[in-house]
């Protein structure tokens, strides 16, 4: 099987520079490594300094890379698909041609170009890892609910089935009526297939993980939060924390010194934040960095003896389960102490308090317009039910 991890967070805080980093330390200790930016502000070429293209391109002995242009994917392996769309909307007669082709290209497509590329390296077998530039956080929501997405597009553009089609041509050229050709429809649902299959793949926590990166500031770590919690919720497993750009130490008194010691703070609450998934760091280098060299530094200084493939959690911290009458989120807590802990509800929270500790939880928005009415310990896990039916609450 092959190891995916996905690079993500804000934009700026060096998730391509932490990707490739990982991906040339792994290519280096002799594991067959791919390298995929789905973020549309490419910057791979920059910082490995040569131009990489949109189909795998050596970069290193065991590494290839690539970055998904979404002009390139549409001219050449998508032709059938944009066919599809372009027969169907000129069935329309007051759309022509040029407006055809532009509604040939709708929201998401870059996304799922991505995820159809990070399918076609798992499925070349090829590589033992993939590892992902992704888009910023938000952006990278939309790459994950894809599938979901798809399928609604699906049910919009081919609301009848393919044997109807079928059926339906001979009447349909009676009536000079166009209906999208055999090939685009096979095209549509072989693509519907893959990004349904890569959508499982992409939960299996054996085999793919996510890493997020941050700086080492309140704002950062707000979001790298929500996204954690976000990301768990979506079934995928974060298995390493990356604080980067933390300044190095100076002398007592300066104003340096003020940052790197707040810096210090942040960096106890972002480790109280994610316990027990593991926080890489690297500090503040005095370069950019740019071309293999400073890349495999970059990388030895993140993950030390680490192999950087390695799969760093065993387990999603942090689930959510459905029953029949609850949601229930659930979150690996080892040793809690039953009689030790309060939880409440804030506006956007739950709050866990533990000896002193405080873990905060932000809810995304489905649970938060839900009751909660109780939660259990068991197996080293809380799990807090919220009621299924929102009815209760306003
Ligand atoms: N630890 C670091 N020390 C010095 N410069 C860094 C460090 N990490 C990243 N950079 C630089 O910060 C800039 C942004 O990094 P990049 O990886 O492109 O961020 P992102 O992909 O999150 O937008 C780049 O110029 C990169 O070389
Ligand atoms: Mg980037």
């Amino acid at each position: 099987m092959t190891r995916v991890i996905i690079i993500t967070g804000k934009g700026g805080v060096g998730k391509s520079s932490v990707a490739a980093a990982t991906a040339l330390t792994a290519a280096r200790r002799g594991v067959r490594t791919a390298i995929l930016s789905v973020d549309s502000a490419h910057n791979l070429s920059d910082i490995f300094a040569r131009r990489i293209h949109s189909e795998p391109t050596p970069i290193a002995d065991n590494l290839k890379g690539l970055e998904v242009d979404l002009n390139y994917e549409t001219r050449t392996n998508w032709a059938g698909i944009v066919n599809f769309f372009r027969q169907l909307t000129l069935n329309n007669s007051r759309i022509n041609e040029i407006v055809a082709e532009e509604c040939a290209v709708f929201p998401g497509m870059e996304e799922l170009f991505g995820l159809l590329r990070l399918h076609a390296l798992i499925e070349s077998k090829e590589f033992d890892l993939v590892v992902v530039d992704a888009p910023p956080t938000s952006d990278m929501l939309k790459f994950l609910r894809l599938p979901d997405v798809l399928e609604w597009y699906l049910l919009k553009f081919l609301p009848l089935e393919k044997t109807l089609f079928r059926t339906a041509r001979p009447l349909a050229n009676r009536l000079n009526i166009v209906l999208p050709d055999d090939s685009s429809l096979d095209n549509l649902t072989d693509w519907h297939d893959k990004v349904g299959r890569l959508g499982r793949y992409l939960m299996d926590y054996r085999n793919v993980s996510a890493r997020v990166v941050m700086t080492p500031d309140r704002v950062c770590l707000e979001e790298s939060r929500r996204t954690f919690a976000t990301l768990s919720l979506f079934g995928l497993m974060v298995d390493a924390i990356i604080v980067n750009k933390l300044f190095p130490a100076h002398e007592a008194g300066s104003f340096m010194c003020f940052w790197a010691r707040q810096q210090h703070q942040m960096l106890g609450q972002v480790e109280g934040s994610f316990a027990p998934i593991p926080i890489l760091t690297s500090e503040l280098l005095t370069q950019e960095i740019v071309g293999p060299e400073p890349l495999e530094n970059f990388g030895w200084r993140l993950y030390k003896e680490i192999p950087p493939e390695a799969m760093l959690m065993d387990e999603p911290p942090l689930k959510l389960n459905e029953t029949k009458s609850t949601y229930d989120l659930c979150l690996k807590i080892p040793f809690l102490d039953k009689d030790n802990f309060r939880l409440w509800l804030t506006h956007d929270s739950v709050i866990i308090n533990l000896h002193n500790q405080r873990r905060q939880i932000p809810l995304p928005d489905s649970l938060l317009r839900r009751e909660m009415i109780g939660s259990t310990y068991e197996n080293q896990t809380l799990c807090i039910s919220f009621r299924r039916d929102s009815a209760g609450k306003p």
